[in-house]
């Protein structure tokens, strides 16, 4: 599969098949997110693979919607700013976000390639987050990747609505 039709062919996924996802499969999904670049290949991120019953209550805390519970596993992203590149030479920029969110775009393709639904979810409440996953201060949850078999006759693929081009680019 071309790059451009697995990009045209990942939409996000709200409903999910109860069945568990392979250990195989999970870990292939996070060494895609482990060799994304970063500013400085300093690495600033953490995955935290959620599948216990017990500990997969504090998320839903934090975003309490019914399609996410749908889900086997989630994956929260998190950047840690102790470690992320920041641009002393001007405005003291802190890239971590940036970072986290290239690793966690890898998560979501390499999970289209091999037939998993995934779903960004940054609607979460961050303090509840962060206490249900007892992150330390310089840690903080970026996004939440509900992943597994996708339910097909629940998910309607929707048409890709994005601007176009021409709106968006400026060659100069
Ligand atoms: C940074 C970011 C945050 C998002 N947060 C949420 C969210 O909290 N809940 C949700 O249902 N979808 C969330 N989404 C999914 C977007 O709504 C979705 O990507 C967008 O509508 C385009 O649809 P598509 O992913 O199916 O192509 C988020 C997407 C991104 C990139």
């Amino acid at each position: 599969m071309t790059l451009k039709k697995l990009i045209e062919s990942r939409y996000s996924v709200r409903a999910y098949l109860p069945q568990p996802v392979e250990k195989e499969k999970v870990e292939y999904v996070l060494e895609c997110a482990r060799l994304a670049p970063s500013a400085n290949n300093f690495q600033p991120w953490r995955f935290i693979v959620i599948t216990s019953p017990e500990r997969v209550k504090g998320i839903y805390k934090a975003y309490d919607r019914e399609w996410f519970k749908t889900a086997p596993m989630h994956i929260v992203v998190c950047k840690d700013s102790s470690e992320s590149w920041k641009r002393t030479n001007s405005d003291d920029k802190d890239f971590g976000d940036i970072d986290a969110a290239i690793a966690a775009e890898h998560i979501c393709l390499a999970a289209a390639e091999i037939g998993l639904g995934t779903c960004w979810v940054c609607n979460f409440n961050p303090n509840i987050l962060k206490q249900a996953l007892r992150l330390p201060e310089h840690q903080d949850p970026i996004a939440i990747f509900p992943l597994g078999y996708i339910d097909e006759a629940k998910n309607l693929i929707p048409e890709k609505k994005r601007k176009s081009l021409s709106d968006l680019t400026e060659w100069i």
